[in-house]
């Protein structure tokens, strides 16, 4: 066994080192850390039983967004829930899933929203308005031609899907609000509108 006067055997400019004995205390430290390292990599990596903060990150945003939708699914539509909901990273997810499937709104305004038949979603002309209130009505009731207002129509309803689905659908359409994806020129009859939130 070394004592604290023994040396090592090299010496560099007649500077030499001692050989003494690592203390306990940091010894145990290391035998700890390597022994939890052991059931963290099993229980984290192996098994994967545990969640990964990322991972449990996610588990915890889609648990606030599952208690977002219960509300609003429970309670009367409003501007205030909408722009929560909008401000939602799960809810925005999932109603930007519907808008991009091409048999949904993406047939008519492209997966991007940039407009195709329908009009581009994501510049600052808004033929009906861009009030969120205003936004919900049209995917929930759709807008039918009227020759006497100038409204060409064309927006199906999108009622028999549920309220659920409409309100993402909406979640999404103002999350990528006046994001001025180039794409189809403003429709004639649309006005210029600021963003109202
Ligand atoms: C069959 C084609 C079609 C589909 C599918 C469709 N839209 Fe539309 N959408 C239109 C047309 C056409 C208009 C313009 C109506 C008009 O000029 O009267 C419109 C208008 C809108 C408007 C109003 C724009 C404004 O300037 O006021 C919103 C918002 C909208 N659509 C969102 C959606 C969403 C969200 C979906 C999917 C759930 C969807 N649309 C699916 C054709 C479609």
């Amino acid at each position: 066994m070394s004592t604290a006067e023994d040396t090592r055997a090299h010496t560099y400019d007649g500077i030499e080192e001692f050989d003494n004995r690592l203390p306990n205390w940091w010894l145990w430290t290391f035998y700890l850390a390597c022994i939890f390292s052991v059931g963290y990599w099993v229980f984290y990596h192996t098994l994967g039983v545990g969640n990964l903060p990322i991972e449990q990150y996610a588990v915890e945003q889609a648990e606030a967004a599952a208690m977002l939708e219960k509300r609003a699914a429970e309670n009367p539509v409003t501007r205030e829930s909408l722009i929560e909901l909008s401000k939602n990273p799960a809810v925005v997810a999932a109603g930007k899933e519907i808008f991009q499937d091409m048999t949904k709104c993406a047939l008519c305004h492209k997966p991007d929203a940039s407009g195709n038949i329908g009009p581009n979603l994501t510049d600052d002309y808004w033929i009906y308005g861009n009030d969120p209130m205003t936004i919900y009505t049209t995917i929930l009731e759709g807008r039918q031609p009227d020759p006497a207002k100038g409204f060409v129509g064309g927006m199906q309803s999108w009622k028999p899907f549920g309220s659920m689905f409409v309100q993402r659908a909406t979640a999404y359409v103002l999350s990528i609000m006046d994001t001025k994806v180039p794409g189809k020129a403003p429709e004639p009859n649309a006005k210029q509108m600021a963003k109202s939130f």
